[in-house]
């Protein structure tokens, strides 16, 4: 469901997907100050690696996922370009 019926799909990467209400960057009075910035550096960073590996690809049934409780994601993440 691109751009509506929630975000609550972890395991389904969606870069479409509405953001709205999501709390990646806190929530109320300790939202975090840097979001702004944050967001613009990923902007920048992501544009300058897809540019540069157009073809840049994973494999989701290769990836081994961390199992503490504080970080969500791959062990390490293995690609292709
Ligand atoms: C992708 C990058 C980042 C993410 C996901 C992120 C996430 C968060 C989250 C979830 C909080 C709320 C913590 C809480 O409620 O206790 C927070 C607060 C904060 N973040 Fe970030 N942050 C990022 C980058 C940065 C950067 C680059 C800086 C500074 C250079 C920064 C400075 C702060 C500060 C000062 C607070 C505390 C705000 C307060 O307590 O009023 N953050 N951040």
């Amino acid at each position: 469901m691109p751009g509506g019926g929630g975000n609550h799909d972890p395991s389904r990467f969606d870069i479409r997907r509405d953001v709205r209400g999501h709390v990646s960057f806190g929530h109320g009075i300790h939202y975090c100050l840097e979001a702004p910035s944050a967001r613009l550096e990923a902007r920048i960073a992501v544009k300058s690696l897809l540019e540069r590996c157009p073809h840049l690809a994973t494999d989701p049934a290769d990836l081994a996922w961390r199992t503490g409780l504080l970080i969500r994601g791959p062990e390490s993440l293995p690609v292709r370009w």
